[in-house]
């Protein structure tokens, strides 16, 4: 309720300047205090009780005609103030309510620390070992042309080697040569021809990167995985260095015990080409389920770098004018390609690939 407005003493303006000035000081003290803008919004404008109603009621119905003037315009002043003081109070965001202190025995709010997902962990181990021995890490694109993911590495168009990489390749691509179509990379190999474009030997390079294949999932197959291909070239490499870089990088990532063995394979860009296996580190070689019995994990591929492959390097140098620098009679090298999910399903004993990108914290929380 409203305190009552006191009759002004007297009508001359020194008095209605006094009593308007107390009202604004007033006002101004509510507006600044802020403790509740609707109960100030009723307080000074409320139809019936309002002071501003009040005051009209008290001093300007019973004021003499000469004082009217004044006494209109301080009280329409007095009135902008107040409107002014109510928009002002709109505008501002709301503050919330102040907490009631803070109670420091409550245990605080704990978060885990961010680890590497396991398959980059993997990955950069892989990378890790090789770094170790002088290698750099080569990236390329993902979304590779015809020419650098296969024609490049010794794989004809239509030749039956292209099968064995069922591709997903990018639309509207007819028009163009068929070495010029853009395609999801099937390997991370065609970084081998970007590096040895770019720069001449000695080559020592891993490639990490994502691969991608037109698969029907299932535990050890998915249309996008993770590889780290490898390449060294210089004078005098022989396949006793590719055994023993790997033979080392094994040891590396799964033990010392662990040991390797090299047999025939084929790929179209290495001659001659093996499959490189592991012993098996389930049982040790003496054969369980993890190894079919056999003792032995097939890994990866790998191989020496097909003449072929260094003729299609030199062929684009030369069209770049950059001087041939891969003789085959003079440089030769070993190149390798393995799996990431496949060695981080190894190492960790998980059954299915997809387990991995399944983004399940429970699984996850484990590598913590
Ligand atoms: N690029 C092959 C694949 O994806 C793997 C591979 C095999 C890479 C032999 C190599 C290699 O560099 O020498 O199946």
């Amino acid at each position: 309720m409203n305190e009552e407005i006191p009759q002004l003493p007297n009508y001359d303006e020194s008095s209605i300047d006094a009593a308007f000035a107390t009202l604004a000081d007033e006002v101004r003290g509510e507006t600044a205090s802020r403790a509740d803008v609707e109960a100030f919004r009723l307080r000074w404008l409320g139809r019936k009780q309002g002071r501003l109603k009040l005051i009209s009621d008290a001093w300007l119905k019973s004021a003499p005609a000469e004082a009217r003037k004044p006494l209109g315009m301080r009280f329409n002043q007095l009135k902008q103030q107040i409107e002014a003081a109510l928009e002002k109070a709109a505008a501002a965001p709301v503050r919330p309510a102040a907490k009631a202190g803070i109670d420091i025995s409550l245990p605080g709010s704990v978060r885990a620390p961010g680890i590497e997902h396991p398959l980059l962990k993997t990955m950069n181990d892989i990378v890790a070992v090789f770094h170790g021995l002088g290698y750099s890490t080569a990236l390329g694109p993902q979304v590779e042309s015809d020419f650098y993911n296969f024609e490049a590495l010794n794989f004809p168009p239509n030749h039956p080697a292209r099968d064995t990489q069922d591709t997903l390749v990018l639309a509207g691509q007819q028009e163009k040569p068929s070495r010029d179509r853009l395609l999801m990379r099937t390997h991370t190999s065609p970084v081998q021809i970007r590096t040895m474009i770019a720069e001449a030997p000695p080559i020592r390079i891993v490639v990490p990167g994502n691969v991608y294949r037109n698969e029907a999932e299932d535990a050890t197959h998915l249309a996008r995985f993770q590889q780290v291909e490898g390449l060294c070239v210089d004078t005098n490499i022989t396949f006793s260095d590719l055994k023993g870089t790997l033979d080392h990088a094994m040891k590396s990532l799964f033990g010392s015990a662990v040991k390797t063995r090299f047999f025939p394979s084929f790929f179209p860009f290495t001659e001659p080409s093996a499959d490189m296996q592991i012993s098996c580190i389930f049982c040790a070689g003496a054969g369980c389920r993890k190894c079919k019995h056999s003792g032995w994990i097939e890994l990866l591929g790998c191989g020496m770098v097909d003449p072929a492959v260094f003729a299609s390097v030199d062929e684009v140098r030369l069209a770049q004018s950059k001087p041939a620098a891969y003789d085959p009679a003079k440089v030769t090298g070993f190149a390798f390609g393995m799996g990431v999910e496949r060695i981080a399903m190894i190492l960790h004993g998980v059954a299915s690939a997809g387990t991995f990108y399944s983004n399940d914290m429970r699984f996850l929380e484990q590598f913590a």
